[in-house]
């Protein structure tokens, strides 16, 4: 039996940015998927899927999940033709779109798989394996999701457009901070929302290229923030990052009223993370009290949320 685990993330800054090369900023939170493989007699493979997810979740990324086990096992080279296998997920993360659910995944089977074979994968191997098993979930991702998932702690990611390798640094802070996030309860396709956004970009290239101008000019603060640990200016920058989110189209009636709620009941920024037209949002909420009244209120609206600790 091999076992292997995947953080979840959140993307603080830059989603949808950083798949034009464009560095982002992702946090993993302290809640994970877990793999389990076993050798089971027959040939291929069967998944036993006992995640806790938003209502929906599964059977929407069904298809996209098929094709990313047979990227992952296709990456790692295992002969299943005689003797296959069965692949169980678990763990505390509750799938929804946005919190990396895909990616701790695949970070979590590619661990397994590497546990149960003998493989011996350090990190960069696994998150290269996790990387192919992102594909199936979208053809393009950036890498991002994986690349939270595998390493945890606050993630500086900016991906090579020329196809070589990412640059990925750990940015360390001062002491953990407190965030809330809350989900639409809607499932969106993250290639069909990429795929929106590329053609936004391509009819409107000046008009892009102005919004990913003040974009690099927020990420590359926030970085700063962290490193000073101003909080005030990482919520300030979220807040500014949501606002060219709308520009492209990737916020939704639901996501507004979600940031719109934690800004009123005090969060010191909120945007949207992950794919956007659905999926999460995410609030920062310094400090145990303001954590419970932002999650509190949210929980009031009828909406789900979780409160986690980034930073660790
Ligand atoms: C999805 O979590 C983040 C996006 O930027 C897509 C990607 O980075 O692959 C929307």
């Amino acid at each position: 039996m091999g076992k292997g685990s995947g953080f979840g993330k959140t993307i603080l800054f830059g989603e949808h940015f950083v798949v034009y090369g464009f560095p982002a900023i992702a946090a993993a939170i302290g809640s994970t998927t877990t793999a389990i493989v076993r050798r089971i007699s027959g040939p291929g493979w069967k998944l036993i899927d006992n995640r806790p997810a938003v209502p929906g979740y599964k059977k929407k990324k069904l298809d996209e999940q098929t094709a990313s086990i047979e990227n992952i096992l296709r990456f790692a080279d295992i002969d299943l033709s005689e003797q296959g296998i069965s692949i169980t997920l678990g763990g505390k993360l509750v799938c929804a779109s946005g919190i990396g659910a895909s990616a701790a995944s695949c970070t979590a089977i590619a661990r397994a798989l590497s546990d149960e074979f003998r493989l011996g994968w350090d990190n960069t191997k696994v998150n290269a394996c996790a990387f192919e098993g992102e594909k199936g979930y979208h053809g393009t991702p950036s890498g991002i999701d994986n690349t939270a998932a595998t390493f945890g702690g606050i993630v500086w990611y900016k991906r090579d457009l020329k196809g070589g390798p990412p640059t990925i640094e750990t940015i360390k802070m001062k002491e953990p901070t407190d965030i809330v996030i809350a989900s639409t309860g809607i499932t969106a396709s993250t290639k069909d929302v990429v795929a929106d956004v590329r053609r936004m970009k391509d009819e409107k290239e000046k008009w892009f290229d102005q919004i990913t101008d003040d974009y690099q000019d927020i990420v590359n603060t926030a970085r700063k923030g962290f490193e000073e640990h101003d909080l005030q200016l990482i919520g300030l920058l979220m807040n500014q990052n949501h606002n060219l989110l709308i520009e492209i189209g990737v916020s939704s009636v639901e996501l507004e009223e979600l940031v719109g709620v934690s800004r009123q009941a005090g969060a010191w920024g909120a945007k949207l993370t992950g794919t956007g037209r659905g999926g999460n949002i995410v609030a920062l909420t310094p400090g145990r009290e303001l954590q419970n009244d932002v999650f509190g209120t949210i929980k009031q609206r009828g909406f789900s949320a979780w409160r986690y600790r980034i930073g660790i």
